[in-house]
């Protein structure tokens, strides 16, 4: 068992289930007792990150903020999951640096998709032009080349994807294994 914390980075297009697989990961891990913090695009941007916009200078920043606090609770033993598009490779690497611990996991489902379930009326909005810079739309997203976890959401069901995450903390001895019958099944 490793005695130190982890940045656990969900990436991927607005839409594409990171706050939602990453609230489902923190449930399973807090069962297991292990110290959890999420650290979500959407809050850290009303807090943190107020006043900073989307261009690549503000995003880039947005994203150093999380990578930063992040590796400040994951260096105390905390499991600390980033939910943010974070749509740049560099900068997803630089924060990558920051930490010792670090698994980087590519929430990952086509645009049209995530466009459909538009689940904040963005993706309306930035079709009619009515948001600039909207990523997949109007700026770039940069897909991990080499992520440590791919959730495939187009495919997997939330259940399926949070159950990859939890064996892949496992199988790198970050959490014990008292496996659930669930977890086993989808794991076979
Ligand atoms: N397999 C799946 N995994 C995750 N979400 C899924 C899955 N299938 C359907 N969904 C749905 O897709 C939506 C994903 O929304 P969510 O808010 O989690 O996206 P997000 O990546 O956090 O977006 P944003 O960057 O805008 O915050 C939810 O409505 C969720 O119920
Ligand atoms: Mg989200």
């Amino acid at each position: 068992m490793r005695d130190s914390g982890l940045t656990l980075w969900f990436t991927g297009l607005s839409g594409a289930g990171k706050t939602t697989i990453s609230k489902a990961v923190a449930l399973e891990l807090k069962k297991r007792d292990c110290k959890v913090e999420i650290l979500d695009g959407d809050i850290i941007r009303t807090y943190l990150c107020k006043g900073l916009g989307f261009s690549k200078e503000d995003r880039d920043e947005n994203i150093r903020r999380i990578g930063f606090v992040a590796s400040l609770l994951s260096r105390n033993n905390v499991i600390a999951i980033v939910a943010a598009i974070s749509p740049y490779r560099s900068t997803r690497e630089e924060a990558r640096q920051l930490s010792e611990n670090f698994c980087e996991v590519y929430v990952k489902a086509p645009l049209d998709l995530c466009a459909s379930r538009d689940v904040k009326g963005l993706y309306a909005k930035a079709k009619a032009g009515e948001i600039q810079n909207f990523t997949g739309i109007s700026d770039p997203y940069e897909p991990p080349i080499n992520p440590e976890i791919i959730c495939n959401t187009e495919e997997e069901s939330v259940q399926e994807s949070v159950n990859k995450v939890i064996l892949y903390l496992a199988k790198e001895g970050y959490i014990l294994v008292p496996y659930n019958e669930q977890i086993i099944e989808c794991a076979i």
